[in-house]
Parts: C-alpha cells; sequence; structure tokens
C-alpha cells in the first residue's frame, strides 16, 4: 500500500505518520527528514537544499525526485509506504507515479489534512524537535517532561529555523501556490483521497486516519 499525506505546514503530517508507520510497520518517507539529514551530513544535496529551505521555498524538483528514487530502492518494492510532505508539486507527483509504476504499485490513499493558520502557525512556534530522535514536542500542547529535553531519548530539543514567523508566513504561501494545486491532481486521480480536520485532538485524528487507510478502527491506541 502506497499512501501519500498531504496538508499545510504544521497540520501534524508527521505528528501521525510515525503512528500509523509503528502500527503497520510501514516506511517513513519524509523528504523534509531526509533533506535535514542530508545538511547534518554536510552532502551535496545537503549543501544545494539549505537556501531554499532556510528561505521557506521548495527544494527543486529534480534533486527531490533523485533523492526519493535513490530511498525508495532501500526500502524495496513490497513493503507499504507512508509519504510525509511529498509531492509537494504536480510535477513531483508524476515524476511518483512514473517510479512507483516501474514495480507495478501505484498511489492508494491520498490523506488531506486540513486546519486554519492561526492554528498552523501556533503549532510551529510552539514546535520543539529532537535532532537524534526525530521525536516532535510542542511546548503549547505537548510539552516535555523536562524543558529542553526530549522525552524519548534525552537529547536536546530545538526549534528548527525555518519555524521562525517571517519563514513560516513564506512556507504557508509556497503552499498555496504551489502545493495545493496537488488536491485537484489527486481527486482526478485513481484512488481515494480522505479530507481529514486537523484543529483536533491528536488521538481523535488518528482515529480517523487509521481508518481512512486502513479501512478499520482496529489498531487505533
Ligand atoms: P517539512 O519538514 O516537510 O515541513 P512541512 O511540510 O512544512 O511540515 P512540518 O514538518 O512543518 O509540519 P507537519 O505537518 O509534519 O506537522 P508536525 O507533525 O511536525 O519540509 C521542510 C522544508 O524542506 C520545506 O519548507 C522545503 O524547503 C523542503 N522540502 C521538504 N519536502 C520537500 C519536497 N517534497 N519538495 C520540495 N521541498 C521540500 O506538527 C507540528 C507541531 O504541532 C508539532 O509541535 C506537534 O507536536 C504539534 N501538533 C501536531 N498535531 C497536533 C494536534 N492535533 N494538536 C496540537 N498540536 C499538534
Amino acid at each position: 500500500m502506497v499512501v501519500v499525506l498531504l496538508g499545510p505546514p504544521g497540520v501534524g503530517k508527521g505528528t501521525q505518520a510515525v503512528r500509523l508507520v509503528d502500527d503497520l510497520s510501514a516506511a517513513h518517507v519524509s523528504t523534509g527528514d531526509l533533506l535535514r539529514a542530508a545538511r547534518r551530513e554536510g552532502t551535496e544535496l545537503g549543501n544545494l537544499a539549505q537556501g531554499f529551505m532556510d528561505r521557506g521555498e521548495l527544494v527543486p524538483d529534480d534533486l527531490i525526485l533523485d533523492l526519493v528514487k535513490e530511498h525508495l530502492i532501500g526500502i524495496g518494492a513490497s513493503r507499504d509506504v507512508i509519504f510525509d510532505g511529498f509531492p509537494r508539486t504536480t510535477d513531483q507527483a508524476t515524476g511518483l507515479d512514473v517510479v512507483l509504476e516501474t514495480s507495478g504499485r501505484k498511489v492508494d490513499t491520498v490523506v488531506l489534512f486540513e486546519a486554519p493558520d492561526d492554528v498552523l502557525v501556533q503549532r510551529l512556534s510552539g514546535r520543539r524537535s529532537c535532532p537524534d530522535c526525530g521525536a516532535v514536542h510542542n511546548a503549547y500542547f505537548s510539552p516535555p517532561a523536562v524543558e529542553g529535553v526530549c522525552d524519548r531519548c534525552g537529547g536536546t530539543l530545538q526549534h528548527r529555523a525555518d519555524d521562525e514567523p517571517d519563514t513560516v508566513k513564506r512556507r504557508l504561501q509556497v503552499y498555496l501556490d504551489q502545493t495545493a494545486p496537488l488536491i485537484a491532481f489527486y481527486e482526478d486521480h485513481p484512488g481515494t483521497m480522505t479530507r481529514i480536520g486537523a484543529d483536533r485532538d491528536v488521538e481523535a485524528i488518528y482515529a480517523e486516519f487509521n481508518s481512512a487507510v486502513t479501512g478499520s478502527s482496529e489498531g487505533v491506541s
């Protein structure tokens, strides 16, 4: 099964993806996480991506498609895959279709998470991420037991540079201009698309999300 998660920055794609990935033992492909790892490792891709990410703009499609293709080789064709934050343009979406077709696969389910901009801005201003284990906390909604320290691994929590207010504003505009057109693309695409209101409690969203993807309410914890 191939699942695509769509939605604006801060809507909770990563938070929900991690839970489903655990429940399905699926592979989690977050292009944002892959790009941040490339930056930390100082690879050529990481260096090329840095300016785009810091400005809140999209990294060019050809770099992203190469990154995803390479990553999929390591995952194998039989494993369930949850794409989080990819595709983000119609060229990336058509590129994904071509890549999946080579292994007889297709996008089965698209889930669109939606929430008002003021909710997104507040979530991003409070987000604290662990660079060591990838856990995500929130200063307002899910604070760590000890301020600044990751509950999961004890690492030092960071506020992402692109979560600063001006960059968030830019990211929201980029989403509207370049990624929102994918909603119409996937409405006309074979497979199902489900819209989920994400201005709610994480558990309530997850129950609906799990059911949209698996077709059952089992496995919801
Ligand atoms: P990326 O890392 O993908 O960022 P994003 O899509 O902007 O998404 P976020 O990670 O900001 O938000 P999220 O929806 O995952 O929310 P989260 O679960 O963390 O991309 C970063 C950059 O990389 C891009 O700007 C671009 O430059 C580049 N890039 C990446 N992919 C690319 C691509 N395909 N093409 C081109 N460029 C690409 O939640 C946010 C906060 O809210 C957290 O603190 C969380 O704890 C909290 N929260 C979550 N759900 C709830 C809830 N229900 N109630 C209360 N709080 C909640």
